[in-house]
């Protein structure tokens, strides 16, 4: 239950946003978030950080959007670092700096959590919970100001999905009869319901549920820690693929960005909720092949030996980045090559993705777009090939980890050409 003390000010919101608070600028979608609010003239971004001083907080803003390649010096004047923490009650502000804060920020755009599917609920409560409760409470407090929460499809878990006439529209709310299984999910899902209650008491809450992001259209550079590109890396390493069903809607994070930007500027599109998806999916396979076509062919084996090869590497490597927890979250093979059991795997491998454009409606998304005169730019070879260059890049620097000797040799002989 949200606490009593949360409602909306009174007095008229700002039109335009001015003021903007951003939580989360130092992670994969907050750096592109960051870069797209600086896109907006005469807007300041106050930046909620973790950090040991205003000018640490600004370091580590900055090395984030330079790894992402958004990095301009001429940034830097209109961000201004306020160093707190979400877990914290009063985000750990001291009193006088969240009472300039609240008379000061026009709009809050709320993409700081705690991501991590192998903790529970308790391990993602203070900061996906409790911070959410701490964003409305400073909603509600000085000058009015809209909320954008970043939120996930998962709110809505395989039983929501299976129990839905159809797809799930944007208005649904998640529901009791339904709780998402992994602790991080059950903790968005909480923040989901106290967001609802604050925009019954009348603050301007918009609550943006997304799929895995993918990496950004152009550049490629991806989150590190998506599913989906920690599997690329592990098949790079081994120089092997396998066969699969997984099929995957595709939105890189640009598309996000430009779309939560372009609905908090916009006043008649905020509000409500959206399903922030491109309408089209694609397979894996055709992401492998991208990196096929650029030399990196992988050899294709049966998953058993796909998974038999990763496990050896983790039991050699056992620090090598995210492939543990990979190992942790792919389903074991029962049997090898042909075998039913190895089939059985598949099918659960290709369940751990969705391609959320078949269970989640995106009516609302699309009004918008078209209110905003905007549409979906394509996911087409440039985009996927966008993906593959990153990735060749990172393992000509040896970036990747150590990638398999046949991986290795194949990306110097892509280089040379
Ligand atoms: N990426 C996706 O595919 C995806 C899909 C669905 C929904 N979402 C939602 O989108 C949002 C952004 O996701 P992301 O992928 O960008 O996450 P991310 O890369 O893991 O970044 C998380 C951000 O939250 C910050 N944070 C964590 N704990 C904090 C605390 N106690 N105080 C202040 N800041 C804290 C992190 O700061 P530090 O650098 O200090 O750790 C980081 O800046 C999240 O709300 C997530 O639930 C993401």
């Amino acid at each position: 239950m949200l606490p009593a003390d949360i409602s909306a000010p009174s007095g008229p919101g700002r039109l335009a946003p001015r003021n903007v608070l951003l939580t989360g600028a130092t992670g994969f979608i907050g750096a592109q978030l960051l870069h797209d609010l600086l896109g907006l003239r005469d807007v300041r971004v106050f930046c909620l950080i973790r950090s040991a001083s205003a000018p640490e907080a600004v370091r580590r803003v900055q090395a984030n959007l330079r790894h992402h390649g958004l990095w301009d010096e001429s940034l830097v004047p209109r961000i201004v670092p306020v160093v707190g923490d979400l877990s914290q009650p009063g985000l750990g502000l001291p009193p006088e700096v969240l009472d300039g804060l609240a008379q000061t920020l026009d709009t809050l755009v709320h993409s700081g959590a705690l991501v991590n599917l192998l903790n529970d609920y308790e391990a993602h409560r203070a900061v996906n919970v409790a911070g959410t409760v701490e964003l409305l409470r400073l909603a509600s407090r000085g000058r009015p100001k809209s909320l954008h929460h970043l939120s996930t499809l998962s709110v809505f878990p395989e039983s929501a999905r299976a129990r839905a006439a159809g797809k799930i529209p944007e208005d649904a709310e998640p529901s009791e009869a339904s709780l998402p299984t992994d602790g991080y999910s059950q903790s968005k899902w909480v923040a989901e319901r106290l967001l609802s209650q604050g925009r019954s008491r009348g603050i301007p809450v918009t609550l943006y549920r997304l799929g895995e992001v993918m990496p950004h259209s152009g550049k490629g550079t991806p989150n590190p820690r998506g599913l989906a590109d920690v599997l690329l890396q592990a098949c790079l390493r081994l120089g092997l693929s396998f066969e699969s069903s997984i099929r995957l809607d595709y939105t890189p994070v640009d598309h996000v960005s430009r779309f939560v930007v372009e609905v908090l500027r916009s006043n008649s599109a905020r509000g409500g909720c959206f399903h922030v998806l491109q309408p089209e999916s694609i397979s894996f396979d055709d992401i492998l092949a991208t990196f096929a076509r650029r030399g990196l062919g992988l050899r294709k084996v049966p998953y058993a030996e796909f998974w038999q090869a990763l496990t050896e590497r983790v039991a050699r490597y056992p620090t090598e980045k995210g492939l543990a927890s990979l190992v942790a979250l792919l389903p074991v093979p029962l049997g090898a090559g042909d075998d039913p059991g190895d089939r059985r795997a598949e099918d659960a491998l290709a369940a751990l993705f969705t391609d959320a454009t078949r269970h989640y409606a995106l009516e609302r998304t699309t009004q918008a777009l078209n209110d905003m005169a905007l549409r979906w730019p394509p996911v087409d070879a440039r985009v996927l090939g966008a993906r593959a260059e990153h990735h060749l890049a990172a393992l000509r620097r040896g970036l990747a980890g150590q990638p398999s000797p046949r991986a290795a040799r194949r990306a110097r002989s892509a280089a040379a050409r």
